[in-house]
């Protein structure tokens, strides 16, 4: 297959990666729902569950293969040729099925969780991806715990495994443990490395335990990696995954000649959606879809945004899907952010005295903290109520 080399592919793992943190739990009708919505918003590969791991989740890739006719339906494995079987078996619906294998490449997970050599492992996962490959032409193999994997050990594993038929490789930053310097290198030397690494796409899956998880996958994909893991709102286990909604818009908001093809302005309704079926609030400061990720507040930045929006604005809030930018009037305000929304509720500026109103919104807002239109009616019926237009 040729691929568009300026392409980065989004593999959404919302209904794996994200689905197993306590609490997140959904029934297979609420991940079509949600899946459905992925496909809409233009995502290239929806991870759909982990087979082997219940009969709700077999069942929940069983369904979503059945609906999602426009997206690639992954199941997730171990290197053990059960798991395989049972992902083969959940995915017999899917238009585009991938099956995602892998083991651990790091020497603390080959010594502590699987009490074994490099050698064995090695063997391991090349048996894995050429057992998958008799069934399905897509496979992702994963090298867990890459991020703390020997360099030379890991282009090692990846060499042979895109040579047994993995069209896709998966360096995951397991423990959230990488900085962005040291994660780029590690994609950079895989490139220069592996000799067949352009057979297949390098993809990055990153953790956020040390809050780089957005950061280390852009270094991967300014290394050469072309497909992210992500999860909406980032959600994921311990400290959640890379978030998609900020790695898409940092594609877009930036213009490093690359591209996805996530329709953004959906990501505010589909974090809605993911937010309150999987009981995960988002917290008002996260990136793109916090609920004051667009709210100016500060009598500065309200001044500089209303002479000109970009002086305080990066992105056009209506490309993620949100009518305007918020200007919040709180006692920090100043008197042009308070005209501002006295216009917005049209009241005729010229005609009031605005020192006069300032004055006696300042009270109120030390008061409040947060000044509603109700409040603002309040304070504008003290005798103004002639101005209003
Ligand atoms: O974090 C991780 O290593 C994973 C793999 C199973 C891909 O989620
Ligand atoms: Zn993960």
């Amino acid at each position: 297959m040729i691929h568009d080399p300026n392409k980065v592919y989004i593999f959404d793992t919302t209904l794996r990666d994200g689905e197993q943190v306590p609490g997140c739990q959904l029934d297979t009708n609420q991940k079509i729902v949600i899946a459905k919505s992925l496909e809409q918003l233009g995502v290239d590969v929806i991870e759909a569950g982990f087979p082997i791991s219940s009969p709700g989740d077999f069942q929940s890739v069983v369904e979503l293969s059945k609906v999602i006719k426009n997206t690639t339906i992954c199941a997730l494995t171990r290197a053990i040729k059960g798991d395989i079987d049972v992902a083969v078996d959940s995915l017999k619906h899917a238009k585009y099925p991938r099956i995602h294998t892998g083991i651990g490449s790091s020497d603390m997970h080959i010594k502590y969780k699987f009490n074994s050599t490099r050698e064995k492992i090695l063997e391991r996962a090349v048996d894995a991806v050429k057992y998958a490959k008799q069934f399905v032409e897509d496979i992702e193999f994963y090298a867990e715990d890459a991020g703390r994997a020997d360099n030379e050990f890991l282009a090692q594993m990846i060499e042979a495994v895109i040579t047994a038929g993995a069209t896709v490789v998966n360096i995951p930053d397991t423990n959230g443990y990488c900085m962005p310097e040291q994660y780029g290198s590690k994609i950079l030397y895989l490139k220069e490395n592996v000799k067949n690494i352009d057979q297949a796409i390098i993809s990055v899956h990153c953790h956020n335990d040390l809050g780089l998880a957005t950061a280390n996958s852009m270094a991967g994909v300014l290394n050469g990696a072309r497909q992210i893991e992500c999860t909406i709102n980032g959600i994921g286990e311990r400290a959640g995954n890379t978030a998609l909604e900020e790695v898409a818009m940092i594609l877009k908001t930036h213009s490093l000649g690359l591209h996805t093809a996530i329709n953004s302005k959906q990501l505010t309704e589909i974090s809605g959606m993911v937010s309150r079926m999987m009981h995960m609030p988002v917290q008002p400061n996260k990136a793109i879809i916090g609920k004051n990720a667009f709210a100016h507040s500060s009598g500065i930045h309200q001044d500089g945004f209303l002479k000109h929006r970009e002086n305080y604005e990066i992105i056009n809030p209506e490309d993620v899907g949100l009518n305007s930018a918020d200007i919040i009037l709180t006692a920090r305000s100043g008197r042009h952010a308070l005209k501002h929304h006295l216009e917005r509720l049209d009241y005729d500026i010229d005609k009031i005295n605005i020192d006069d109103i300032y004055e006696r919104f300042l009270v109120l807002a030390d008061e409040k903290k947060d000044i509603s239109d109700d409040d603002l009616l309040f304070l504008m019926s003290n005798g103004e109520t002639e101005s209003y237009k």
